[in-house]
This record gives C-alpha cells, sequence and structure tokens, in this order.
C-alpha cells in the first residue's frame, strides 16, 4: 500500500512559494506572520516576511530596527522586507527603462503618476510581481533566495482585491511586456501547489463576518479556499472570582469568553477547513510575544489532518 501525503498544515505552508495573510485590520495579522515565519524557518525553509503596512510593525515582532525597505536578516533562515506597492511599480519602471535620464523623465511625468495610482491593481501586480521574482531567485545580488515569502497583506478591504489584481492587469493589458508579466503573475497567484492564502480573524461579530465574505469571495472569485483560519486573540475561559472588583472582572470576561463560543460556531457552520485557535496573551508586541504564538500554534499545524 502506499504511503498516503502528509496533510500536516505545516507541510502544505513549507511547500508554497507565497503565502497571503489577510485579515481586518487589528486582528493580528502581522503578529501571526511573525509567529509563522519562525515557525517554517525553524522547519527548514528560507523565509521572507515581506511586509506593506507603511507603519511598520513587523520588525518590532523579531526585535528588530525599522527595514527601510531593505531585506534584513531576522534570524536562521528568517529575513525581512517593508515594501511600499508604489515604491515596486516604480522600480520596475526603472529597470525596464534603461537608460536612467529617461527612466527619470517616465517616473515623473504626470501620465505615469496617473498610471501609476488610477489604473487599478497594478501597484499591487507589482508587489506580487515582486515576491514571484524573489523566490524564482531573481532578488537582488547577495541576497538570500527564499523558499516562501510571507506577504503580510494590506488591511484595506478583503484580501480578494489584491489576489485579483494580477488577472485583472492581465485582462485590460493583453500585449507587450506588462501584459506578459501580469499574466504570469496571475498564473502564480491562482495555482495552487505555489500559493495559499491564510485568513486571520477574532472571534468577533465584524471580522467573522469579513472572513465569512473572504471566502465566498475566494470561491466565487477565483475557485479558491484559505489554507486555513487562524483564530486569534481568544478569550480564556473565566476562572473564580475574588472579592467584588474580581466578580466585575469575571462578568466581563464571561461576556467576551461566550462572544468568542458564539462566534466560533458561527464560523464553524461555514468553514469546515483547518482552523488554528490563539488565545489572547497578556504579552506586548514584541519577540515574547511572537515567540509565545508561534509555540501555541506549532501543535496545532503539526497535528495529522484526515
Ligand atoms: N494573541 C495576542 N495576544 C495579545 N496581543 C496580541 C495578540 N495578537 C495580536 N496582538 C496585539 O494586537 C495588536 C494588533 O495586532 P497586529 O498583529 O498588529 O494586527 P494586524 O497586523 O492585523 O493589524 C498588536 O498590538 C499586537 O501586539
Ligand atoms: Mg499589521
Amino acid at each position: 500500500m502506499k504511503a498516503r501525503t502528509s496533510a500536516r498544515l505545516i507541510d502544505r505552508f513549507a511547500s508554497l512559494r507565497l503565502l497571503v495573510v489577510t485579515g481586518k485590520g487589528g486582528v493580528g495579522k502581522t503578529a501571526v506572520t511573525a509567529a509563522l515565519g519562525q515557525l517554517l524557518a525553524a522547519a527548514g525553509r528560507t523565509v521572507l516576511l515581506m511586509e506593506t503596512d507603511p507603519r511598520e510593525s513587523l520588525h518590532r515582532l523579531l526585535d528588530l530596527p525599522p527595514s527601510g525597505g531593505e531585506i534584513v536578516r531576522a534570524g536562521n533562515r528568517l529575513h525581512l522586507q517593508n515594501l511600499q506597492p508604489r515604491q515596486v511599480l516604480d522600480d520596475l519602471v526603472g529597470e525596464r527603462v534603461k537608460l536612467r535620464p529617461v527612466a527619470r523623465r517616465v517616473l515623473a511625468s504626470p501620465v505615469y503618476q496617473h498610471f501609476a495610482e488610477g489604473a487599478p491593481g497594478l501597484k499591487e501586480t507589482a508587489l506580487l510581481g515582486r515576491a514571484l521574482r524573489l523566490v524564482e531567485g531573481h532578488g537582488p545580488r547577495g541576497a538570500a533566495r527564499p523558499d516562501l515569502v510571507i506577504l503580510d497583506a494590506p488591511a484595506t478591504g478583503h484580501g480578494v482585491a489584491l489576489l485579483q489584481a494580477p488577472s485583472l492587469v492581465a485582462d485590460v493589458i493583453t500585449s507587450g511586456p506588462i501584459g506578459r508579466m501580469a499574466r504570469d503573475i496571475a498564473g502564480f497567484i491562482a495555482d495552487p501547489e505555489r500559493t495559499g492564502v491564510l485568513a486571520v480573524t477574532l472571534a468577533e461579530e465584524m471580522p467573522v463576518s469579513e472572513t465569512l465574505e473572504l471566502i465566498a469571495a475566494l470561491d466565487r472569485n477565483m475557485g479558491r479556499r484559505p489554507e486555513a483560519i487562524v483564530v486569534n486573540g481568544l478569550y480564556p475561559p473565566p476562572g473564580p472570582a475574588a472579592g467584588p472588583a474580581g466578580a466585575a472582572a469575571l462578568r466581563l470576561l464571561e461576556r467576551r469568553h461566550a462572544i468568542n463560543a458564539a462566534q466560533l460556531e458561527r464560523l464553524a457552520g461555514s468553514w469546515d477547513g483547518p482552523m488554528a485557535r490563539l488565545p489572547l496573551l497578556p504579552i506586548d508586541r514584541g519577540p515574547s510575544l511572537s515567540g509565545s504564538l508561534a509555540r501555541r500554534l506549532r501543535p496545532q499545524l503539526e497535528e495529522p489532518r484526515p
């Protein structure tokens, strides 16, 4: 009898080239991205964490100074880069237009400015294209080629717009180098062997609603499902109270815990795929938070799945 291929989430993640971490702002995308990066690097993958939030925060979870756009080393096989999509698009123009003074003129021209900001999906396509080039080994000279890019996706809208950007651009620009590039990137994003999506949420009404919309839109528009949902920031079950202050705190905790339970149930009503749970920890943003989340995530990702 043939051995079944392993269905552990950690192996699935490790086999990908790009993992896009999506979710509403404030749910813990960045914290989960840092924790996952640490786990996958420890599992032997060379990982680049790519952050696009102009308010850099990933470095704090890894105990580093801000990366300022460069690829910086964050540990064994773990690297970090903060990239602004517009900058990536400008860089691309700079590379394609070989004569530097001409490139400068193009970048400064109102037509380009208008195009870069106005053409839907263009910046996002450039960003995803950067991830593709890095995993294909066309990164900056001297930089380690990542096996996997984990993209801490921007919080605006839900991640589906980002993921659909390349095919949108490819539909509009059908010929020439940009059209070809957009088609390659769209193929990369649509390929379940190479690209996966991870949804992070809190077990609260609004984030769960957004997560359910994300799942529906991914299915409708791309025929895809997230690899897993990470439910972050769960309140602990209420324990015994001591004194009147303790009783008030206990009621609050009971309430939050009950909301979590109800929203977990609501999520489970529409999602039968993998789900990992992470507690709300009494730890400030920093390496001990990402380390604690990684330790809690690990057994859940290593669990064999049917
Ligand atoms: N499980 C957790 N326990 C405690 N604090 C958390 C947890 N997850 C995230 N945080 C904190 O919550 C805030 C928002 O998390 P962050 O990862 O920045 O969210 P996002 O990237 O989705 O906006 C940060 O201050 C972070 O340190
Ligand atoms: Mg963030």
